[in-house]
């Protein structure tokens, strides 16, 4: 089965857009970073406790655990691991939902739950690294900024239509 990898920084909206396109398709999701969470404990707390290359392991194996899910939500930094994108690749097509740091700054001003996301340079800095990585591995880049999720969902479906995937799965 072809899977769906929904790609992006903190707060570009994955996980909300991989519950609609699921309840629209209806079909099963899965989000990486609950997965994480249900196997090990809280990621803000995994952070603090075993630091960030620990969770980057708990990633890459809450990863191989998906192949029974059609669509899957990523944490952002999914792509900090090549082996990560590689399986994505080899196992579907990853698509990149593209928002601008402006409206990533906007929906996680009061945001405490991401050990990486804090306000200023550093942020500004991983958000250009991380946007190179996301256009270097994206089959395709969906625009996200002031567009409802109907229509993003809508596109995301005619590609998938477009490709082949996603059809008669469930
Ligand atoms: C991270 C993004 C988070 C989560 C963790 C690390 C990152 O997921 O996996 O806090 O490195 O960008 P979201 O992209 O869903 O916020």
């Amino acid at each position: 089965m072809k899977q769906l990898f929904l790609i992006g920084f903190m707060g570009s909206g994955k996980t909300t857009v991989a519950r609609h396109l699921s309840k629209t398709l209806n079909m099963n999701y899965i989000d990486i970073d609950n997965l994480i969470e249900e196997m090990n404990y809280n990621i803000s707390d995994i952070f603090k406790e075993e630091g960030e290359d620990a969770f980057r392991s708990y990633e890459t194996d809450a990863l191989k655990l998906t192949r029974q899910a059609p669509i899957i939500s990523t944490g952002g930094g999914i792509v900090e691991r090549s082996e990560n994108i590689h399986f994505m690749k080899n196992n579907g097509i990853i698509i990149y939902l593209r928002t601008s740091l402006d409206i990533i700054k906007t929906r996680l001003a009061n945001d405490k739950s991401r050990p990486l996301w804090k306000e200023g340079s550093q942020t500004d800095v991983l958000f250009s690294i991380r946007v190179k990585m996301y256009e270097a591995c994206a089959d395709y880049t969906i625009d996200c900024d002031n567009r409802s999720v109907e229509e993003l969902v809508q596109e995301i479906i005619d590609i998938c239509r477009y490709k082949g995937i996603l059809e008669g799965e469930e």
